[in-house]
């Protein structure tokens, strides 16, 4: 890391206001665009110890007074505008982002890492059509999966029912979850439960997975409810999502 290189690259316009943060394009001396986002030391840290073809690359980065400006490869969007676009897109498209999705996940787990924040908005489309996983801001390290982890506790229509109901939890099923919501909205465009009645606690029953096209692929079908298990023991895992009949 840098100190102070801030002149190295100039503010080229906003490209989304996050949560936390601006999002913002930079340019550098040779007129090359990145995006640039203000992060913690937690998300650095994380961040900049990833390296897989299915995580968005930091190219450089800085101190600043109060954080660490990370410089970041410039993406072409990001998978919730891919889905509002309202074009059929084709189910090879979509299963191939599917995959690489899943092989993102799979990296970080093997790095005793899960994400904590799997939705559209923070899985990236790169310039050449791949899946680059993004937003390591609410990413935590863990020591083996049989150890609960805490924190991130709250709502959202992606959070797994054990963290918006309990303080404790096991750390990669709550991926898999995530990644079983982002799935269903990339596939049928809304989400696959009654988001009216998500509030901070929720009974077990109102996770009834809505299966309103009856011409839906019966594996895929398959893949949904195993995704979506409550109990967390009885969850499918990532290497049998990756070898799960629907992908074969
Ligand atoms: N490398 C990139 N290239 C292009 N667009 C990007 C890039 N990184 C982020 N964005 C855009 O900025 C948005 C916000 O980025 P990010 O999720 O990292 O920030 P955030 O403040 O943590 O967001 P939030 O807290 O709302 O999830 C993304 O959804 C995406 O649209
Ligand atoms: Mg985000």
């Amino acid at each position: 890391m840098t100190y102070n290189t801030t002149s190295t690259y100039i503010s080229d316009g906003l490209i989304n206001q996050g949560t936390f943060s601006k999002i913002i394009y930079v340019k550098d001396k040779s007129n090359i665009r990145y995006a640039s986002k203000n992060v913690t030391h937690c998300e650095y840290n994380i961040h900049i110890k990833l390296h897989h073809k299915n995580i968005v690359k930091i190219i450089d980065s800085y101190t600043t007074p109060e954080n660490i400006c990370i410089i970041l490869k410039l993406c072409k969007t990001d998978l919730l505008e891919f889905i509002l676009l309202e074009k059929n897109h084709s189910i090879i498209l979509l299963k191939d982002y599917m995959k690489q999705i899943l092989e993102g996940i799979q990296y970080l787990h093997c790095n005793n890492i899960v994400h904590r924040d799997i939705k559209p908005e923070n899985i990236l489309i790169s310039m050449n059509g791949n899946i680059k996983l993004a937003d390591f801001g609410l990413s935590s390290y863990f020591q083996n999966n049989n150890t609960l982890i805490s924190g991130r506790k709250g709502t959202s229509y992606y959070a797994a029912p054990e963290i918006i109901n309990k303080d404790v939890y096991y750390p990669t099923p709550i991926d898999i979850w995530s990644c079983g919501v982002t799935f269903y909205v990339l596939i049928f465009k809304q989400f696959p439960f009654d988001i009216h009645k998500l509030n901070s606690n929720i009974d077990n029953k109102h996770f009834r997975i809505i299966f309103q096209n009856n011409n839906i692929d019966i594996l895929l079908k398959n893949l949904f409810i195993k995704m979506f298990e409550i109990p967390q023991n009885k969850r499918i895992t990532l290497p049998e999502i990756i070898l799960h009949e629907y992908f074969m």
